[in-house]
């Protein structure tokens, strides 16, 4: 088993053991990939989302947030195009019988060829040291070069074959490069055919008045068709944007890697309203502001990455991932997307309303243009907790497993320990959660040795462990432990509300935006 591998089921038994994610129905058997998120998955979750939430609505005059429904007239569905071409292109294996992605199948093979380029550059910058210059490295080195035409070329063909939908020449593509499946390592594939994600369901009680609808695939669509309502009564102006956080469905065929790809996930969406033609320069401006965001939470800078979209969308006419480094890999973790008036201009057209903007500017009306930040919730836990998990060795020899979530995101803050179980030591541990529960979230344990306790602490992300000894009846002291660093000091109880806030609170990351 890969390194990689190894790392990433390490993640997956960590979030089962410590109650962050289960499987589906497990007693069932589980649904494939459906999942739970348990006691603390759920805590992390509710974090990440207020980290979100916050940074676009509460520091920005000029966004609002809305909850729409899940279910939507069919229509939406209609006008925004996923009727007709929220497809994936499926090839199935004759040998194995495994069902892929057609083009994440040639994605793959270009991703083998980039790692080919990163190796090279790597070993070059070894063999340079510091008199290394990456960027004429890359321009110059002809194996480098060379690399980067076949992936482009390869890219650029598929993107066309998908444009066309010419689904003979992405199979034929597949074969031209001789991939073959991952399972058999046969390459006998059928033809190429398209399969929509969405989900159907009814609504009505009797068969034949039942109404045919969808559940939400994005959650971008009930902004958009609340546009209006939300312009007029928030007398929004112009550049606006409109946030949401829910649920969305998909019938995703390549659903193997645990949280990443999920049928039933959470989004966190902005749809920034925008003057027609000022598309590119917000689109920047939303791909800096995005990666900030990222930034902040101190995962390591060298974890992300851009990657521009060749092939867009249907919606789109400018694109880029924020990727990061998973255990597999460098993978998309949230999309940019500057999607025009596709979205306002066709629900105007299937509606017959106006979905228009008085500019008093320009004075004119205009069917706004939308540049959108898109991030999975759900892909976001799984980037926070598999960065965060680690395994130390200490100087004792010994090693102990850490979750060093960013500390604003752990679900619990601060974990309060008795050293022993007697001589009014519980009693003024309980008495400190009760004064530090009212702000951050508080755990009390006093089962097993102490030293136990501070690792299965640090295994559950907690920042601070609060320790009551018998010299904290005498003098109102207590030790605070850093999860961390596992320093220890002697602080008063008055003291610890003020010591913990300041390195816990979103708003301390927040600040950092
Ligand atoms: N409204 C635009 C949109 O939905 P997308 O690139 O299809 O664009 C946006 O999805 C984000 O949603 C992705 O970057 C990813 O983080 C998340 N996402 C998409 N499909 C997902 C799935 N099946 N499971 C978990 N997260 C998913």
């Amino acid at each position: 088993m890969t390194q990689q591998s190894e790392q990433f089921k390490k993640v997956i038994s960590h979030a089962k053991e410590y109650g962050f994610v289960f499987p589906s129905s497990e007693i069932y058997d589980g649904l494939s990939a459906v999942y739970d998120y348990g006691q603390n998955g759920a805590a992390l979750k509710a974090n990440i989302r207020e980290y979100w939430w916050k940074a676009m609505v509460q520091l920005n005059d000029n966004i609002v947030g809305i909850d729409a429904a899940i279910f939507m007239h069919p229509t939406t569905w209609k006008a925004s195009g996923h009727v007709d071409a929220f497809n994936d292109p499926l090839i199935d294996n004759k040998v194995s019988k495994k069902r892929y992605r057609a083009d994440v199948l040639v994605e793959e093979y270009v991703t083998k060829i980039e790692d080919k380029i990163e190796k090279e550059i790597e070993k070059a910058a070894k063999r340079f040291g510091t008199a290394f210059d990456k960027a004429q490295f890359i321009a110059t080195n002809p194996r480098v070069i060379e690399y980067q035409a076949k992936a482009e070329s390869i890219l650029k063909r598929l993107g066309k074959s998908l444009e066309n939908e010419d689904l003979a020449d992405v199979k034929a593509l597949i074969e031209e490069l001789e991939i073959s499946c991952p399972e058999s390592g046969s390459r006998d594939w059928t033809d190429v055919k398209q399969f929509n994600l969405m989900f159907g369901t009814k609504l009505g009680a009797s068969a034949e008045t039942a109404m045919d609808l969808y559940l939400r695939p994005e959650t971008a669509q009930g902004i958009f068709v609340n546009f209006l309502n939300v312009q007029k009564t928030g007398r929004m102006k112009l550049p606006f944007g409109i946030a949401q956080i829910g649920k969305a469905f998909r019938n995703e065929i390549v659903a193997r890697q645990f949280i990443f790809r999920m049928r039933e996930f959470e989004q966190m969406e902005m749809q920034f309203f925008i003057p027609p033609g000022t598309q590119k320069e917000w689109y920047e401006q939303w791909k800096k502001t995005r990666l900030k965001w990222h930034l902040a939470l101190g995962m390591g800078d060298e974890n992300y990455r851009f990657h521009d979209h060749d092939k867009l969308a249907h919606y789109a006419d400018a694109a880029a991932d924020i990727e990061f480094r998973f255990p597999f890999g460098f993978k998309e973790l949230e999309g940019i997307h500057s999607r025009t008036d596709f979205d306002l201009g066709n629900h105007e057209k299937y509606s017959g309303k106006k979905l228009q903007y008085f500019d008093p500017e320009q004075n004119k009306n205009y069917v706004p243009y939308v540049v959108e930040t898109s991030i999975g919730l759900d892909r976001m836990f799984l980037a926070v907790l598999s960065n965060a998990l680690k395994e130390e060795t200490l100087e004792d020899g010994s090693t102990r497993t850490l979750l060093q979530l960013p500390p604003a995101l752990s679900p619990t803050k601060v974990a309060v320990l008795p050293l022993v179980k007697k001589d009014g030591l519980p009693e003024m541990a309980r008495e400190i959660v009760e004064e530090l529960k009212w702000n951050f979230t508080t755990s009390y344990d006093e089962k097993d040795a102490v030293g136990r306790r501070y690792r299965r602490q640090d295994a559950l992300g907690t920042p601070f462990c609060v320790t009551v000894d018998h010299q904290s009846i005498e003098d109102q002291t207590v030790t605070l432990r850093n999860r961390d660093t596992m320093l220890q000091e002697r602080v008063a109880v008055t003291q610890l509300k003020t010591i913990i806030e300041d390195s816990v609170s979103i708003s301390t990351l927040l600040k950092k935006l």
